[in-house]
């Protein structure tokens, strides 16, 4: 169960990146060229945030380098702070971050507003979730 979780929370933290550069992307063009906010582009941004929550929640209270690692040792070890107390703080921000910026943007009726509003929220929220990836130990890239 937590193995077929750990693998869940891997491939959805690629098909979250990804869909997040896709949908910045793909508003700055609409953004550059005057054209209508694409709504669906941003949800699938949004879906893919949340899904990443609820499974990264479950992580965090099953796994032992979550909660059941909180003490004050876990915070002298930067490997041990970054998966129990860095990693989810920062994430868990990101997608707020997202989840404003789907939000405001849905209830602007200016495109260009809108198009402006997805980009800031959305791409601080990609920069906060790249700062605190544990790339050094990530299953797919060791
Ligand atoms: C801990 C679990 C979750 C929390 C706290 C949460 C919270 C939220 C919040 C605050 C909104 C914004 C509502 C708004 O102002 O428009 C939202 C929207 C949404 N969430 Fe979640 N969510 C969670 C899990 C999920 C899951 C598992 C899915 C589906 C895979 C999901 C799909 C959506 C969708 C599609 C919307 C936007 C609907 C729309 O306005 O177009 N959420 N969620
Ligand atoms: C933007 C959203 C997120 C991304 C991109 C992300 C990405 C990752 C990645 C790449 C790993 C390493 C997996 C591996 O080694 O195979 C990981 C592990 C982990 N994540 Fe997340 N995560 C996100 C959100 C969250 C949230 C919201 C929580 C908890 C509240 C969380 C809790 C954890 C925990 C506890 C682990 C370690 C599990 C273990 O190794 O036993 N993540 N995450």
């Amino acid at each position: 169960m937590l193995k077929g979780m750990l693998h869940l929370h891997s491939t959805l933290a690629i098909v979250l990146l990804l869909a997040l550069v896709i949908a910045i992307v793909i508003t700055l063009i609409n953004f550059a060229g005057n054209k209508p906010y694409n709504r669906k582009i941003a949800l699938i941004g949004l879906i893919s945030a949340h899904l990443q929550l609820v499974v990264g929640l479950i992580l965090y209270f099953t796994s032992n380098r979550g909660f059941a690692n909180l003490s004050g040792e876990t915070m002298g070890d930067s490997v041990s702070r970054l998966y129990t107390v860095e990693h989810p703080i920062a994430m868990i921000l990101s997608i707020v971050l997202i989840t404003i910026g789907y939000s405001k943007s849905k209830k602007i009726a200016d495109s260009k507003q809108a198009n402006k509003t997805v980009l800031i929220f959305y791409i601080l929220g990609l920069i906060l979730a790249l700062s605190r990836i544990p790339y050094a130990t990530w299953s797919i890239l060791n």
